[in-house]
Order: C-alpha cells, then structure tokens, then sequence
C-alpha cells in the first residue's frame, strides 16, 4: 500500500518586487511510495526537491494538486505526529543543549517527564552524536553535529515514514557512512524514508526506488535496475589486467576487434560489448601474457543518465 500519494502537485512561487511575477518550481508532480522503502528524491540544484518536501509538510501551500501520507490528506495534524522531517538546513534555538532540545521535542510529542530524557538519549545515541557532547550548547556545535541533531529530532516519536532533505549534507566521509547505516537501520525497522539529494552516489548505495526531478517536472521513476537498464549501454563490461600492453593485446587476438583497449600505468583496461567477449578478452589476455586484475560491468551508465536528464539544467552543475 502507498504510503505517500503524490497528484498533479504545483507550485508557484511568487517573485519580484516591483514587478511581481510567478514562478514555477513544482510542474504537476505525480508519485507514489511504498510502505517500507527507502525512497530516493534525485534532481540538480534548483530541481524542486526542497519544495516538495515543504508541501508535504504544509509549511508552504500548492498552487494545484494534493497528496496524502499514510492515506490521509496532508492537511490530518494527526498523522502528522507519526511522521518525521528533516530540514534542509535544521536551525535550532543554539542557546539549548542537544539533550535539552531533544527532551523539548519529546514533551511536544507528549512524552512524560521521565520518558523524555530516555527518548532523547536514544535517539542522541542512535545519530552516533558522541555522548560528550550532548551537554554542550548547540552554538558550539560544527555543521555534521548540527546535522545528527537534525536527524535525531526527526527521529524522536518514532515515526512511520521520514522525510530527510539532503540528511548527507554537511558530513565528512565518516558522518556520510553513519547516516548511511543508520537510514538503512531504519527500513530494518520497517520505517519509510523519502530521502532527497543531489548527490547520485547517496541515492544510489541506499534507495530501493528513485524519482529523478528536472526543474520541478518528473523526468523517470523506478527501480535503479529499471533506470540503468532505461539507461541503455549497461551491458559492457570491464577488465583490468597487468603485466601487458594494450598493443600486445591487440595484436594477438583479432577477436578483441570490437573491444576497446585503453593502456594505463600496470597494464591495460579492456571494455567488451557484453558478457559474451569477456572469454575472447581472457583468451588474449593469456596469449598477450599478463594477469588478470579485475572483471566488472561497466557502472557508468547511471550517471549518464541522471547527467542526462539534468544537462538543461541552466549551468547548474552535478555533483557526484
Ligand atoms: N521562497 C521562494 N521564493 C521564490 N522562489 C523560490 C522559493 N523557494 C524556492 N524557490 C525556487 O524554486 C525552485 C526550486 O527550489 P527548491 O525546491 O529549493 O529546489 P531543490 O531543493 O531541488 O534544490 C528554485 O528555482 C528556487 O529558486
Ligand atoms: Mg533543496
């Protein structure tokens, strides 16, 4: 069953001063998500990413078109305490201390006294925000730190469905592993994510299903199976090998014809049309005399298209 329905949503916004004029940021957005999937919003910049979020959270209103969470309409205040939401930016009152903001959070969502302070330090815990730190105003708190509390305020009545903007933003290699870890903890638990970036490889180690948004209109949805395969070119394959060059290696086999044999610092990486060539490629490679390193396909497809469908994007530039 759907847990977020999503119909013909619109937005425009309402720009200049003197001169006022619309804007449109959202163009009849249609989709749906599964319970229990981890829900991947892709698209540049700019896309509409943010503005849906803020839609479904009704923070700000449509100019057309509704949607519904956990089947009821966004506007239920009910269902809205079994959801969570992640601020783009979370801004937080910095003179409270984590634990303090957390505790506050937990009251808003009618916790008793002695409860709060266990739900605080739970989900303080579960962001890996080091214990050491809870005590601490959040004035003195670097941007990752800021960013954990972010995710454990979105976490703190445990909720059904989360929706997380850009939860990666603002980490380090490390930051971005956790947070990895703990969204996947949270479908283990059965909880919803809808999760938006603009960061492909974010989307691509974590989502079950993937909505690509180009200025503020759907460009594909699906699996990222049915997007590469969509993407076309998914088939070839690469092989790494050492201890030759790509000259030997052309010049033994003629059934390498069709590969494409580039050298590079210990050998030579050679890229076959599809499985097929892979034992014509390990045939040479014999002959030719050098190891084998490594066979795998050819993941680049992806990111061809998402740069694809994103390329009219006003300059906007893609970031992996
Ligand atoms: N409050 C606003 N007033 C006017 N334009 C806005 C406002 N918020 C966003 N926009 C515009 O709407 C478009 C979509 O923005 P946003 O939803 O923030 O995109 P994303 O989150 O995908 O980066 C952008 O062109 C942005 O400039
Ligand atoms: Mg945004």
């Amino acid at each position: 069953m759907p847990v977020v329905e999503i119909e013909n949503l619109t937005k425009d916004y309402e720009v200049g001063f003197w001169r006022k004029r619309k804007v449109r940021a959202l163009d009849g957005l249609t989709l749906s998500v599964e319970g229990g999937e981890i829900f991947g919003f892709l698209g540049a910049n700019g896309a509409g990413k943010t503005t849906t979020l803020k839609l479904l959270m009704r923070l700000i209103y449509p100019t057309a078109g509704r949607a519904r969470i956990l089947g009821r309409d966004i506007n239920d205040v009910q269902m809205h305490a079994r959801i969570g939401y992640l601020p783009e930016n979370p801004y937080f009152y910095d003179y409270l201390t984590a634990r303090e903001l957390l505790s506050y959070f937990a009251e808003l969502f009618g916790y008793s006294r002695t409860e709060r302070k266990r739900v605080a330090a739970e989900v303080l815990s579960r962001v890996h925000l080091d214990e050491k730190s809870w005590d601490k105003q959040l004035r003195k708190y670097s941007k990752g730190m800021l960013q954990r509390v972010g995710l454990a305020q979105a976490l703190v009545n445990d909720p059904e469905i989360v929706f997380l903007d850009e939860p990666m933003s603002g980490l380090d290699p490390i930051g971005r592993r956790e947070v990895r870890d703990l969204i996947a903890s949270l479908r283990a638990r059965g909880t919803t994510v809808f999760m938006c970036s603009h960061i492909l490889s974010d989307i691509e180690v974590l989502c079950d299903r993937v909505a690509i948004l180009n200025r503020g209109r759907l460009s594909e949805t699906g699996t990222l199976e049915e997007l590469r395969q969509r993407a076309g070119e998914d088939r070839r394959i690469e092989i790494m090998v050492a201890g030759t060059t790509a000259e030997k290696l052309s010049s033994v086999s003629p059934a390498l014809d069709s590969a494409q044999i580039t050298p590079n610092a210990s050998g030579a990486r050679i890229e076959v049309a599809d499985e097929r060539d892979v034992d014509a490629a390990l045939a040479a490679l014999r002959i030719a005399g050098g190891r084998l390193v490594s066979v795998q396909p050819v993941r680049q497809s992806l990111e061809e298209l998402f740069v694809r469908e994103v390329a009219d994007n006003q300059g906007e530039t893609w970031k992996k």
